[in-house]
């Protein structure tokens, strides 16, 4: 085959939980550059070391051919910078195939932009519904699969979410998960992280918190139950937080830093690359947080996790794994931690092919069908 004939994929990551989704998928695409030509394009929705180069250190990931430098801004604005700056980065290139990842307003951006071109458009970690429309990731997620071409599934939630809202069974697979992919690539760095010995904690003497949507943090009602629920464990437990920029942004804004900050066995530390983070979590008595990705790899790690939501687009880690939904509910997420404490925990199991080869199963899909 002559290189003229090699398909052109761009893929697209922005955010910091599109990275760890990107890394398997351009190491399985690397096993077929014999027919495909790989683009990386990063839109800089992520811009801090720590949200964004950090992971691509970590996880092995090329340094992006493209670098569209969008920053902060709101929703809008932010997602119109993306399509600007991303529909010349189209019409220049042509690509065949333009893959998105994710829920973030990049996945969403870029995938307008190239369906508008006429340009296939293929969503990998398709089909998850929180049916919460408040939430600014369930509107990327419906819209980004209303225009995909192709929509890798990663549970089984997912295929039943996209045959009832119509999409036709020929454009959906089922290939499993690429975070858990790279959790499983990983593992061997991860297990050689030192980030217990330089935070100076002892496996399993400590939980992990992690919050940063705009429904925990935003408001400073909010925030002050947050404030009040940490109070509360951190008589239990030393909570280990390594806090979002938006979060602390926010935690200055309502005035309530100091006293977060002034909670004996509350430690928070600036956001952690990858391996550090999953070793922290991997060695924690449980997880409390409102993260997506989270959800899944303390599922796979069997570690108890407490979701700070009243919905999960990720039912799969409740049915099967080791997830349960809290909301920020004082009394329940007590009654869970006492649980835990005692050693009353549910181990649960890995959800189907969760096994390490879905970007492998995306890569071939892919080489085959456009
Ligand atoms: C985004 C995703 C969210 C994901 C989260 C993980 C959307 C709609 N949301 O939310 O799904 O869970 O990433 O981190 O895409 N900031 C920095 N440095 C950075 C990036 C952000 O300081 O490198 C601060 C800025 O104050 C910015 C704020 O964080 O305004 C929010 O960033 P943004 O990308 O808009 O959304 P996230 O809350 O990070």
């Amino acid at each position: 085959m002559t290189h003229k004939s090699k398909k052109k994929i761009m893929i697209v990551a922005g955010a910091r939980p599109n990275f760890m989704k990107i890394a398997p998928l351009m190491m399985a695409f690397d096993c077929f550059k014999k027919d495909l030509e790989i683009i990386l394009v990063h839109t800089g929705q992520h811009y801090d070391f720590q949200m964004s180069q950090v992971f691509f250190q970590d996880l092995g990931i090329p340094e992006p051919d493209i670098f569209l430098e969008v920053g902060s801004a709101s929703h809008a604005e932010q997602t119109a910078k993306i399509m600007t700056a991303f529909e010349p980065v189209m019409v220049k290139h042509k690509p065949d195939v333009v893959v998105v990842v994710g829920d973030v307003n990049s996945t969403v951006g870029c995938a307008l932009v190239a369906s508008k071109l006429n340009c296939r458009v293929v969503h990998v970690e398709a089909g998850l519904r929180s049916f919460d429309r408040t939430m600014p990731e369930e509107i990327n997620r419906m819209v980004t699969d209303c225009l995909a071409d192709f929509l890798y599934v990663s549970e089984e939630s997912g295929l039943q979410n996209l045959k009832k809202e119509g999409i036709p069974p020929s454009k959906i697979v089922f290939c499993g998960n690429v975070m858990i992919d790279t959790l499983i690539a990983n593992r061997h760095v991860i297990a050689r992280s030192a980030i217990l010995q330089k935070l100076n904690l002892e496996p399993q003497s400590y939980a992990v918190v992690t919050l940063h949507r705009p429904s925990n943090v935003d408001s400073p009602e909010a925030m002050d139950e947050i404030y009040t629920i940490l109070k509360s464990l951190n008589t239990k437990i030393t909570l280990v937080y390594p806090v979002h920029p938006r979060t602390k942004v926010m935690m200055g804004n309502h005035g309530l830093l100091k006293k977060f900050e002034d909670l004996p066995k509350l430690l928070m530390v600036e956001p952690m690359g990858y391996c550090n983070f999953i070793c922290l979590v991997k060695n924690s008595r449980f997880v409390l947080t409102d993260s997506g990705g989270i959800q899944e790899e303390t599922t796979f790690l069997r570690i108890p996790c407490l979701t700070m939501r009243d919905n999960t687009e990720r039912p799969s880690t409740i049915r099967i794994g080791t997830n349960q939904l809290v909301g920020r509910d004082q009394k329940s997420i007590l009654k869970a931690v006492e649980q835990i404490l005692k050693g009353k925990i549910k181990r649960g199991r890995i959800p189907p092919l969760w096994d390490g080869r879905a970007a492998q199963r995306i890569a071939r899909h892919l080489t085959h069908v456009t």
